[in-house]
């Protein structure tokens, strides 16, 4: 495997402004961000190769170590593995998780980790949440998804959590105000340059090009398992 310590050159040192109150803006942005973690990691955990004693798992886009926090309580037995190109975001969960649990931590990202052959059908489940939507759909989000899948046992299954674009195109402009209003509500107060790199520059799909992405990347069909406004939830897996 690639060493622990890599550094990347899509490390984005701007992230690292909001780390501190990374969770707070989080929950305040996005509706049901409490229960992500802890849902996306029961999917997993009751899927069939990740229901195994000791499975390796993936976790793309630690960021502060929510669902890596999750994964220990539910599965202390599961065999972590953590990844993030941003060294600001992994610094903040290897803290948060010391002597948690042996996580095996690597600086990168995961089209480069699973350049690696070590990586290459290795593990039994994976946890990609609020990242595939940060990636421009030029070729990005597909080689995100395709490292993802080649990560993967066959018939292992990825819990996939991103902002969609609106399956109800006569609803958008309720759907963005109920945001705002959520957000409002919430008593978010952060920032301008804070909040810039959490809502600026995403890059959201609908569902038939989310489709098209996953199976061109070697799933099955995303099966959509929860919403919340424009965050939805979804169970991939590779073909056995
Ligand atoms: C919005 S944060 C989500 C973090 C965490 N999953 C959560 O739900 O709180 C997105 C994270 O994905 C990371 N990321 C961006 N591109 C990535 C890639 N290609 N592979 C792995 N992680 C990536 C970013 O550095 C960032 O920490």
């Amino acid at each position: 495997m690639a060493p622990a310590t890599e550094s990347h050159p899509t490390d984005d040192p701007s992230f690292g402004l909001a780390v501190d109150r990374y969770d707070l803006i989080q929950q305040q942005l996005i509706p049901g961000y409490g229960s992500l973690a802890r849902l996306a990691v029961a999917l997993l955990a009751a899927s069939p190769l990740a229901s195994e004693q000791g499975a390796d798992v993936l976790v793309a886009g630690c960021g502060t170590g929510a669902e890596l926090q999750e994964a220990v309580a539910q599965r202390p037995d599961w065999h972590l593995s953590a990844i993030d190109p941003s060294a600001a975001m992994l610094a903040e969960a290897r803290s948060r998780l010391a002597g948690a649990a042996a996580i095996d931590w690597r600086q990168t990202t995961v089209e480069h980790l699973t350049e690696d052959p070590a990586c290459q059908g290795r593990f039994a489940g994976a946890l990609s949440v609020l990242v595939l939507q940060s990636l421009a759909d030029d070729g990005s989000k597909l080689a995100f998804l395709t490292g993802l899948a080649r990560s993967l046992r066959p018939g292992g299954q990825l819990v996939l959590v991103d902002l969609m674009s609106t399956s109800l195109p006569s609803l958008e402009g309720q759907l963005a105000a109920a945001w705002v209003g959520f957000q409002r509500a919430s008593g978010l107060q952060v920032p301008a340059e804070q909040l810039a790199p959490l809502t600026q520059g995403l890059h959201p799909v609908g569902m038939a090009r989310l489709t098209s992405l996953v199976n061109a990347a070697g799933f099955s069909d995303p099966a959509r398992i929860f919403q919340a406004l424009a965050f939805e939830g979804f169970l991939l897996q590779k073909p056995s």
